[in-house]
């Protein structure tokens, strides 16, 4: 999908498919009034309208989409709409279509862009990596056709162009099933992007892991003969000031481990690396963005299986920060390895952490698929995330995180524990966390119940993995420019 900008009058464009979004509340052009009927263009939120102009407009066929109440316009539905756009074109066949917006649009030029773009781009995201019989897709464009300010418009087209190409990497990560997607290749994948990007890449194997002390991501790894791997990809450098850091959970299947998971549904848990994955697509158009930036991007990669060697309930094991943690439940791994990898990033005296994991069941039956779950101990930076969500539309929902729920994690016998009981269990996770960021600002993204849909919530996710983090990543981070020091 190419995204490009034109100035002009959508209506005097010569089109197979031109789009047209009006809000309810604003009346139509006389030209395009004269070719409808009135009740079949109320303007409703998501309705779709085609006419075939036959003469009276230059192009062939106009689609209009109904965008609700002027007033309750936003990027997202402006997404929303341009992946209906995309849609329609492509069961059309029409490779090339024009979109424009009914008189001023309601959103600077640069954030309507830039929404078009990524709505255009990810709507047309299919994961078609291992099918065989894969149409081949005629490269399809999406042209916004801008009544003023172009230039800016089309800076904001390329921004959500990269931005969502990102986002469809992270998809392809997280969708990759799990006999391809290993720690392995997790780590060619990081090497390969500071290849590309110039960013000094480093991937620590399992030698290296048991030589540095890495216990907690080696005891989640040791039960598969997929070797777990430590991933670190640093974007600009110090003299920019102390970096933010993402961790991110790269678990590339989650059997449960010894407390092994039911039979039904477990091949969804291929995606239990959408956190690594997110970090890899915010390092990508971070990069790709050049935002002047220190950036450290961190990936625990194992895979959680059931095995001879495998790690047991009961067993201690002694993490790289030196503390100690009993294992009540080998399925409670996410945050073992997020324990070594984000005592890690304390080395780097960061600004900011924040790690992106799917980590427990129980913020799915909190939030649903609809909001990331997010603990913390730093309210500045839990609001700069809860703002990037809004402009994103990937919602973030803060939760408490008292001392209670740290008190929780810890064991009789050793210094922490892995579970903390049924109720609150996304927290309790969290709590468990906290032991490991030490005073530095961090916030945990709980992503468990929004990096993947069996039914799409918005026009612009297919079925899989959603590539969820990566356009809130960028929003936070572009938060911090010139800001950074
Ligand atoms: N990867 C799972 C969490 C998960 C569940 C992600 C469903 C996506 C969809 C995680 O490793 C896990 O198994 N968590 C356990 C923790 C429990 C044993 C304390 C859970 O939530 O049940
Ligand atoms: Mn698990
Ligand atoms: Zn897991």
């Amino acid at each position: 999908m190419q995204c490009e900008v034109q100035t002009g009058d959508l209506l005097g464009v010569t089109a197979d498919l031109a789009v047209l979004l009006y809000a309810e509340d604003e009346s139509l052009p006389s030209a395009v009034a004269a070719l409808c009927e009135p009740e079949d263009t109320t303007g409703r939120w998501q309705s779709q309208t085609l006419i075939y102009p036959r003469g009276a407009l230059p192009a062939r066929r106009l689609l209009l989409i109904g965008m609700g109440k002027r007033s309750a316009i936003t990027a997202d539905t402006v997404r929303q709409a341009a992946a209906l756009a995309v849609r329609y074109a492509k069961d059309a066949k029409v490779a090339t279509f024009y979109l424009g917006y009914n008189g001023n649009p309601p959103l600077t030029p640069a954030v309507f862009g830039q929404a078009f773009a990524e709505g255009s781009v990810l709507g047309a995201y299919r994961y078609t990596r291992y099918k065989s019989d894969a149409e081949e897709q005629p490269t399809q464009k999406a042209v916004l056709q801008a009544a003023t300010d172009a230039d800016e418009a089309a800076a904001g087209v390329r921004r959500g162009q990269t931005i969502a190409l990102a986002t469809a990497f992270a998809r392809d990560l997280a969708n990759g099933p799990g006999n391809d997607v290993t720690p392995a290749f997790l780590g060619q994948t990081a090497l390969a992007l500071g290849e590309r990007y110039g960013m000094k890449t480093m991937v620590l194997d399992k030698a290296q892991l048991i030589e540095q002390g890495f216990g907690g991501i080696l005891a989640v790894g040791q039960g598969s003969a997929n070797e777990p791997r430590f991933i670190v990809m640093e974007y600009g450098s110090p003299d920019q000031g102390p970096p933010i850091c993402l961790v991110g959970k790269g678990i590339t299947f989650d059997t449960g481990g010894i407390s092994i998971k039911p039979a039904e549904k477990m091949d969804d848990m291929k995606m239990d690396m959408s956190g690594a994955a997110a970090v890899f697509g915010a390092m990508q158009a971070v990069a790709e963005l050049q935002l002047p930036l220190y950036v450290v991007g961190i990936v625990c990669a194992a895979e959680n299986m059931p095995s001879a060697t495998a790690y047991r309930p009961g067993d201690i094991i002694r993490t790289l920060s030196g503390k100690t943690v009993e294992v009540l439940n080998t399925d409670a791994e996410g945050r073992i390895v997020l324990a070594d990898g984000l005592f890690y990033a304390q080395r780097y005296q960061p600004a900011a952490i924040v790690d992106l994991a799917t980590l427990t069941g129980a913020i799915m039956i909190a939030l649903g698929p609809h909001a990331i779950g997010m603990m913390g101990n730093n309210q500045e930076l839990a609001n700069r995330l809860i703002a990037a969500g809004e402009a994103t539309a990937e919602r973030v929902w803060q939760l408490p995180l008292w001392d209670e729920y740290r008190d929780a994690m810890k064991s009789e016998i050793a210094d922490l524990k892995n579970t903390g009981g049924r109720y609150g269990g996304a927290i309790t996770a969290a709590g468990f966390l906290a032991a490991f960021v030490g005073d530095y600002p961090w916030a945990h993204l709980d992503i468990a119940g929004t990096a993947w849909v069996e039914k799409p919530n918005r026009t612009y996710q297919s079925r899989g993995a959603t590539g969820v983090g990566v356009r809130l990543l960028v929003e936070l981070l572009q938060g911090y420019v010139g800001q950074q020091s």
